[in-house]
């Protein structure tokens, strides 16, 4: 459920129109829900109720710091993978204790940035990552709380390039590895084993890989406790997936999953992590765009709007499906016909939709690209210098600009011409 409902013939983020937004902020531009926010995080967290948890949204899904504070204030711990998202967290007020620093490559710098600021935990990704990170923590006299991702070869059965818990995937130390790898950490000095981490891939629809890497992790957390590691957490990772389509049938809900949990893991006393992106903010967003041209090609027509794959790239790069809404409300019984809805960005690629079935628009109307919420602002580029989209948080009738729209000026301002080309 979301809150983005047709009212008084218009679609409405909560209790704003989306054309009162266009009118103040100008299109494209991601809208995001407040409410729908924090009911997706909490569902989640009565989904672990049964137990100690903390559900650490990932922030790579939806990065505003408006929308981190939203969440932190409500309790949510934070999943980051750079120092930039880490200082994201930080600037929305979230303590380093609720913070998990995950990813394959964290740099040096990064390290040392994360270790003096307060991180409650790094989850390990390989023997190298662990030996620079023992020699970091010792060198700043800290000792740093680790876990190490488990690659559990199961297949969620997902979109391959968002699969990451085969063994062919860069993520993770093989599962069958992990007692050496645990026994060679404990013998490093500055970091501390808490626990083990796991993450199979995003957009799962369905329950049972999740079941099958957590009855592996469950089995691994006894071998290990055996050799006298002391496993107290385990992150579970993200990867629940959202109905991208009304269409389709909806995904299992977070309550589901958070049986499967307890079902697999909750006997061995465990405080759980999940890293949840995609279910908290995937549908609460929406990209609101405005037709360009409606023109007619042979055989078909085209909806040419003022969004374009730099804004919303999933269509592009994955073939993701979104569905999409005209703001005014078709009246009932309305005649429908296929358009191909594409972007102003040269190149075939900037398709959001092939024959997409939608009420007859023309120029200047408002359409929405639902389910934009999560991996949409965080992936938009300039791409045919076309200035970074802004966002805006609803909450009820109140309607904030969480990033503005930058000018051409500040866009082309970043440039800077070295002197010796302006010397005659
Ligand atoms: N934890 C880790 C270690 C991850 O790599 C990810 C996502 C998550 C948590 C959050 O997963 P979620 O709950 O959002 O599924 N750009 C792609 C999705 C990439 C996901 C990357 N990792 C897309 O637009 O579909």
């Amino acid at each position: 459920m979301d809150h983005f409902l047709y009212r008084d013939g218009i679609l409405h983020a909560e209790d704003v129109p989306l054309t009162e937004i266009a009118a103040q902020v100008g299109t494209p531009v991601y809208v995001y829900s407040a409410a729908t926010l924090l009911r997706h995080y909490r569902l989640f967290d009565e989904a672990l109720a049964w137990g100690p948890h903390l559900v650490c949204y990932a922030v790579k899904a939806a990065s505003n710091v408006a929308i981190l504070k939203l969440l932190g204030d409500a309790g949510a711990g934070m999943d980051v993978v750079s120092e930039g998202e880490y200082r994201r967290a930080r600037a929305a007020g979230v303590p380093g204790e609720r913070i998990v620093f995950s990813g394959v490559g964290k740099t040096e710098a990064e390290m040392r940035h994360v270790l003096a600021d307060g991180v409650r935990q790094i989850n390990l990704e390989s023997e190298p990552e662990m030996r620079q990170l023992s020699r970091i923590a010792a060198e700043m006299g800290v000792e740093v709380p680790v876990t190490v991702r488990v690659n559990p070869d199961v297949d969620a059965k997902t979109h391959e390039k968002i699969s990451t818990g085969k063994s062919e995937n860069k993520f993770g130390i093989p599962i069958a590895k992990a007692r050496e790898v645990y026994r060679e950490i404990a013998a490093l000095p500055g970091l501390r084993v808490v626990g083990i981490d796991v993450h199979i891939g995003s957009q799962l629809v369905d329950l049972e890989p999740f079941r099958l890497a957590y009855r592996k992790v469950a089995d691994l957390t006894e071998a290990l406790r055996a050799d006298g590691h002391a496993i107290e957490r385990l992150d579970l990772g993200g990867g629940l997936g959202i109905p991208y389509a009304r269409s389709n049938l909806a995904p299992p809900v977070p309550m589901d999953y958070g049986q499967v949990i307890r079902d697999e893991v909750g006997h061995l006393g465990c405080e759980i992590e999940i890293e949840p992106g995609r279910l908290i903010a995937g549908n609460a967003g929406i990209l609101l765009t405005r037709t360009i041209f409606v023109k007619e090609g042979e055989g078909r027509d085209f909806l040419i709007v003022d969004a374009a794959m730099n804004d919303l790239i999933r269509p592009a790069m994955y073939g993701a499906h979104h569905d999409i809404e005209p703001v005014r409300e078709p009246a009932p019984g309305s005649v429908r016909r296929p358009y191909d809805i594409v972007g102003p960005v040269c190149e075939s690629g900037d398709t959001f939709a092939k024959g997409r079935d939608m009420v007859p628009l023309g120029a200047g109307d408002l359409i929405a690209f639902r389910s934009a919420g999560a991996y949409g602002a965080v992936m938009a580029s300039e791409y045919n210098s076309r200035p970074l989209v802004p966002e805006v948080l609803v909450s009820g009738d109140d309607m904030a600009v969480i990033r503005a729209r930058p000018s051409f000026e500040e866009m082309i301002s970043r440039d800077t011409i070295p002197e010796w080309l302006n010397t005659p």
